[in-house]
């Protein structure tokens, strides 16, 4: 089964490209798509550019050229839960477009992608699962040895813990208090937000494809975001990525 993979940013995949026997380099729309074995398995893999347009494209290629069966997309996001610490994992069962609101034109709830009548994308149970079971034995096993210590005191990680709930996205990088409490009494169960994986899901939605999303948290949003976020980028967001999906391509 092939398998796509995305991310964002050159960064947080980083150690996944390297980690890939590339057997074909396929460019299409301005993105390189990388074809052939990771840790095993047959995959497709694309670093997106940010935002939910990019994402949307990438996705759809991934889908249409290439025909993928499953989508991974990986990368980091902004806790806005006030229990998550940088590290923490985040794997969504829903996906929300926090940036969506046609709530104006008749019958239409914020959120609601107008004409297609749907607020909220939802994740596989099963693969959801796995996702968990996945990132915990990466966390368990191997973190440790995979992040530098400095880092990991750096970022004042212990042992992240892994926790399934809503992702919101929207395209704005976000590093307001203010604007997290809004989108945490707007949306239940939110977990952080992003930029991508709400666009992933509705792409992956509208193609009845599997997908899974799993996201570290590299800041909370708040106004510390624009240093965290380079720094936890730079420094561990590319191991954490790998582990998890070396980890899940070996569960699944
Ligand atoms: N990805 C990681 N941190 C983020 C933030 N604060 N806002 C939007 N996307 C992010």
């Amino acid at each position: 089964m092939l398998i796509g993979i995305i991310g964002a940013m050159e960064q947080e995949i980083k150690l996944l490209a390297e980690s890939m026997v590339i057997a074909e380099t396929r460019t299409i729309g301005m993105r390189d798509y990388y074809t052939g074995r990771l840790f095993g398995q047959e995959v497709v893999l694309v670093f997106s550019k940010c935002g939910k347009v990019a994402a949307a494209s990438a996705v759809t290629t991934l889908i249409e050229t290439f025909e993928v069966k499953l989508v991974i997309f990986t990368g980091v996001a902004g806790g806005t839960d006030s229990g998550l610490n940088i590290g923490d994992i985040v794997i969504a069962d829903k996906l929300v477009q926090h940036d969506m609101d046609a709530s104006l034109l008749p019958g239409c709830k914020k959120f609601e992608i107008p004409l297609l009548g749907v607020d909220t994308f939802e994740a596989d149970s099963n693969l959801t699962a796995l996702g968990v079971k996945s990132a915990q034995h990466y966390i368990s096993r191997h973190l440790k040895q995979d992040v530098a210590p400095e880092d990991l005191s750096e970022f004042r990680i212990s042992i992240p813990s892994v926790v399934v709930g809503t992702i919101a996205s929207g395209d704005q990088f976000i590093a307001d208090s203010h604007k997290v409490r809004t989108l945490n009494a707007e949306i239940p169960n939110l977990k952080c937000i992003e930029m991508e994986g709400a666009a992933v899901a509705q792409v992956c939605y509208e193609h009845n494809m599997d997908f899974i999303i799993f996201r570290v948290i590299s800041d909370k949003a708040d106004e510390h975001a624009g240093i965290n976020f380079p720094l936890f980028i730079e420094r561990a967001a590319s191991h954490f990525t790998r582990g998890i999906i070396q980890q899940f391509i070996s569960e699944a």
